[in-house]
């Protein structure tokens, strides 16, 4: 007998179905700091792209805050440019008429009150003129020096208040979250005086990564994987963010964070949560941060931080045939400046599950490659029934999520080599996104920038993930503080040091 169609069964059907493309309510989102980095080579090309593949609705509007005398003219020209240099998808003419049409900007400083009573008005102005019905995200793409001001203002302005005009309102923060546990409580605060903890959206762009949400599909949509994820069979996990790049033209905000607060702090742990959570009870947003934090919050230290936390910075070197300055030399960067660029770190997850399974944790500016992966590392056969010669080339068995280049996963594991000895060594089976797939992966910030405008908050850090990860980072900051990071020539995999650490617990990283 056929199966009857339900309206549970038909995609078409079914509100629930999150196969089905959704398209979020007619809104406004406000960018302060448009005509900033981010906003030009991130959050203008995403908005276009989402434009492109029909997920804005037909009552958007995309207001641009900054501090330039400007009219709309020319932040289309801005807006179109970085749409165009940066886009996803192709770049066609009639979406982008859409988009402009939708185009508004205001000019003004943060401490500029009248410019946010227009910002204020404006919103309201909108309701009629483009039916947005009170709806508004406002994307704070500042430095967080910025943060309280703009706050304040909108606060004074009522403008993040929908009690009284109805729809909703939402905030979108940027990392860094605050600079150490402390002023990340101090900015939750504030954060919390204005918006209430659901309209509240903290990006990570690293949740946004197809190929990390995959790691949960991969742990938990499957049974192959998880019954060996554990103490029992995993001998060690290692992180790795490896980065080819310096610092860019960032030295201002670079030179006050380092590695350690720029991504150990949340792209790293956050990996490692989704690493070494347990299995949520469901996949929302709710049941996933239980989790995460819980595997953030049994995070523990390496006692001995001068072997096991190893920082470093970049000397000179050369990186794809050309040569390259030393951080201290990049525009803008004190000559004595002690921050790092380069932060490796043991950790533990005390639990049951990881009880004694050390993860490493890498990541560094100016290495022989832009990587980001995470290698599960398994423990060797306790027995193997071959003469000693015939496994000399069989390493451990590995499972690597392939965060980025060549989105994908790989397994390693041991084969016999064809002929008529016996002898195994470590071949490679690959899952390629590009190959299997013919859809190609949103980019990060399409992806949540849509979440933001629909209201779903799965993957977005919550402030007790952000508190956890400070306690994290603090001890190390403070272990730091009066030391001098190692060097590293730029375009090797960082200082000698933090291959020691591997070696004194046996022990080596993975050259991906
Ligand atoms: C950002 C960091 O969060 O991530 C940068 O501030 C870093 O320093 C960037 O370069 C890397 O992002 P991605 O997506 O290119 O790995």
């Amino acid at each position: 007998m056929g199966a009857r169609v339900t309206a549970s069964s038909n995609p078409l059907r079914d509100p629930r179905d999150r196969r089905l493309p959704r398209v979020p309510d007619p809104c406004a989102l406000v960018v302060f700091g448009v005509t900033g980095d981010l906003a030009r080579k991130k959050l203008i090309p995403a908005v276009y792209d989402l434009g492109n593949r029909g997920l804005l609705p037909p009552g958007f509007v995309l207001l641009g805050f900054a501090r330039r005398d400007w009219d709309v003219g020319e932040f289309e020209s801005l807006a179109r440019d970085a749409a165009q240099q940066h886009s996803r998808t192709e770049f066609r003419e009639d979406v982008w008429r859409r988009i402009a049409d939708s185009l508004c900007f205001l000019p003004g400083s943060f401490d500029d009150n009248d410019a946010f009573d227009a910002l204020a008005a404006k919103l309201i102005e909108l309701e009629d003129s483009h039916g947005i019905k009170g709806n508004a995200a406002f994307y704070l793409s500042i430095p967080p020096p910025a943060f309280p001001m703009v706050l304040e203002q909108m606060e004074r302005t009522k403008m993040a208040d929908n009690a009284e005009r109805g729809g909703w309102r939402r905030v979108v923060v940027e990392k860094p979250f605050g600079h150490d546990l402390e002023s990340a409580r101090a900015l939750n605060t504030l954060v919390d005086k204005v918006f209430t903890a659901k309209d509240v959206f903290r990006i990570d762009h690293y949740l946004g990564k197809e190929t990390v949400q995959n790691l949960l599909a991969l742990r938990f949509a499957n049974t192959l994987f998880e019954p060996i994820w554990n103490s029992h069979f995993v001998d060690s996990i290692q992180i790795t963010m490896a980065e080819d790049v310096g610092i860019g033209g960032r030295a201002g905000f670079y030179d006050n964070a380092g590695a350690a607060r720029d991504v150990l702090q949340n792209h790293l742990l956050q990996l490692l949560a989704l690493t070494a959570m347990e299995e949520p009870v469901s996949f929302d947003a709710e049941s996933i941060r239980i989790e995460k934090l819980k595997a953030l919050n049994a995070i523990s230290l390496p006692d001995d931080k001068s072997r096991y936390a190893i920082r470093g910075q970049y000397d000179q070197g050369w990186l794809a045939g050309q040569r390259v300055p030393a951080y201290r030399d990049e525009k803008d960067v004190p000559k004595d400046s002690r921050t790092e660029t380069y932060a490796a770190v043991r950790l533990g997850v005390e639990t049951r599950r990881w009880g004694g399974v050390p993860f490493y944790l890498r990541t560094g500016k100016r290495l022989p490659r832009r990587v980001t992966e995470i290698a599960v590392v398994f423990k060797r056969a306790p027995h193997l029934p071959f003469d000693a010669t015939d496994t000399v080339e069989l390493g451990h068995n590995q499972l690597v999520v392939r965060v980025q280049p060549d989105e994908g996963v790989t397994l390693r594991f041991g084969s016999k080599v064809p002929g008529s000895a016996m002898e195994v060594r470590d071949v490679s089976m690959d899952f390629l996104y590009g190959e299997s797939f013919t859809e190609s992966s949103p980019e990060a910030y399409e992806r949540l920038i849509l979440d933001v405008l629909l209201g779903d908050q799965t993957l977005f850090p919550r402030n007790e993930e952000v508190d956890a990860s400070w306690r994290v980072i603090d001890p190390l900051e403070e272990f730091w503080a009066d030391t001098e990071p190692h060097s590293y020539r730029a375009g090797e995999w960082g200082p000698a040091e933090a291959d020691e650490m591997l070696a004194l617990d046996g022990r080596t990283w993975r050259r991906p």
